[in-house]
């Protein structure tokens, strides 16, 4: 039997229910301290008397807080297994350092209205972090795309060689692919822009604490409406947001897959840039593309973290269940790998270079038929006619330019890529990320009595 904060339990049966708690809370620690900050701030606010907190009470534990969060930061606050969580780890620590103090912190509250705040909390600075990063990314595929909007790259259908095409309509294809993501993400962003705290198990409690207010200390811009919904957006949230995740890997899968294809010897249309390749223990020759192949794979990793987490809330009845633990893995994991792979493609792509002879040598005579065929249009004959002819004819179109092909569709015809608006999404989504980093700075600064993030400076005690 092992002693817990809430009841005897074997020592099996407790490794097993806390399962990767002890390790994956440690991402949650600082959030967990803003989260209980907060609720000690409604606690003190509360209109009863006695205070169900006196002010200075809460400066105090406060205070504590920020120390946790600090030594959190320098790697010297542990979660045990007797803790079985952050939740009551913070607690521990809150109770060892101020004792009956420690005892008051969790009235009102229940660790189901934390974990949600907490991952909450978690999620909104890692969106921020996410959309940061893919508008540079973004950023660098658009510029990419305009030093090189006219360099020929021969569009491919079913792999096949198609139609003439250029790096620039390449790779801002891939950053107007990212700009769509940042939508799903704004989205996922709003979702989780609510604060459950005061929910408690998911029926609230009989104490006038200021849900409302709670959520503004935290920078949320509303509380849920109904305190069993809060409960029950609890991985539903997670799912939301891995979902748009999935979209910003499916994005940068398919970049991946490009990269691997046309930067192999047989295509050379891409120079994948130095330190970016690694070789083979046995062939003496290789430098092989393990940063898009990863990348890959990811995609596909990042996918089944958003079917885990939505596989887990699909079979639920309303209420809080242990079933949920299950989806923090996914939700962390799914947001480390998106920001590891959105990272480590923003060198790549700036350094990437096209090789404008293999580029030019990619295309095949038959690129130029649909072009020629239009051609016959413009003098008077149907298309389908047009079609046949060409077909009857293809060595004809041996001689053809690949770049007055693409200076025709990208000057005069439909190809011409509107650099502008891919400009306009990006800056907008930066902006964006930006002022919610900001509005959250603020308000957890205020919160805290302290700098954040730096935590430079005393807390007010
Ligand atoms: N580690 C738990 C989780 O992630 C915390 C909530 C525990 N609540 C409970 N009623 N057992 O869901």
């Amino acid at each position: 039997m092992r002693k817990t904060v809430v009841g005897d339990v074997d020592a099996g049966v407790l490794r097993f229910t806390a399962g990767e708690d002890c390790a994956l809370d440690a991402a949650l620690i600082e959030a967990d301290c803003i989260g209980t900050a907060a609720h000690v701030a409604a606690l003190a606010a509360a209109p009863v008397r006695p205070p169900l907190l006196a002010a200075r009470e809460a400066r105090r534990v406060t205070a504590e807080l920020v120390n946790i969060m600090r030594r959190a930061r320098a790697g010297r606050f542990r979660i045990r297994i007797e803790d079985q969580d952050v939740h009551l780890a913070v607690e521990r620590a809150l109770t060892r350092r101020l004792g009956d103090l420690g005892r008051k912190v969790h009235a009102g509250r229940s660790r189901n209205d934390q974990v949600a705040t907490d991952l909450r909390l978690y999620g909104r600075d890692q969106l921020i972090g996410v959309m940061g990063e893919t508008a540079s990314l973004a950023r660098a595929l658009a510029v990419m795309g305009r030093r090189n909007e006219m360099l020929p790259m021969a569009g491919r259908t079913h792999m096949r060689p198609a139609m003439p095409g250029s790096v620039g309509l390449w790779a801002s294809a891939h950053a107007e692919s990212l700009l769509d993501d940042a939508v799903a993400l704004r989205a996922a962003y709003d979702v989780n822009d609510a604060s459950p705290l005061g929910s408690a198990a998911g029926y609230g409690s009989p104490l006038e604490l200021d849900r409302k207010r709670t959520a503004r200390r935290l920078g949320f811009r509303r509380a849920h409406a109904n305190v069993l919904y809060a409960s029950n957006s609890r991985g539903k949230c997670e799912a939301a947001i891995l979902s748009a995740l999935a979209q910003v890997m499916l994005s940068l899968s398919r970049l991946a897959e490009d990269l691997v294809l046309y930067s192999a010897p047989e295509f050379g249309y891409f120079e994948l840039p130095a330190g970016f390749c690694t070789g083979s223990s046995i062939m003496p020759q290789k430098s092989n593309p393990d940063v898009p192949e990863l990348v890959r794979a990811k995609a596909a990793r990042v996918l089944a973290c958003a079917a885990a987490a939505a596989s887990v809330v699909k079979s639920l009845p309303s209420g809080y269940h242990r079933d949920l633990q299950e989806t923090k893995d996914p939700f962390l994991t799914g947001l480390r790998e998106t920001r590891a792979c959105l990272r480590v493609m923003l060198p790549l792509i700036r350094g990437l270079r096209p090789c404008r002879k293999a580029l030019l040598a990619g295309f095949a005579p038959g690129v130029f038929a649909a072009d020629r065929a239009l051609e016959l249009v413009l003098r008077g004959v149907p298309f389908r006619a047009a079609y046949r002819r060409v077909k009857a004819d293809l060595a004809a179109l041996e001689a053809r330019d690949p770049r007055e092909a693409v200076a025709l569709r990208m000057r005069r015809g439909t190809a011409r890529i509107d650099f502008a608006d891919l400009r306009r999404r990006e800056s907008a989504l930066r902006r964006f990320a930006a002022t919610e980093r900001r509005r959250r700075d603020r308000a957890v600064s205020r919160l805290l009595g302290t700098e954040y993030p730096s935590l430079a400076g005393r807390a007010r005690a």
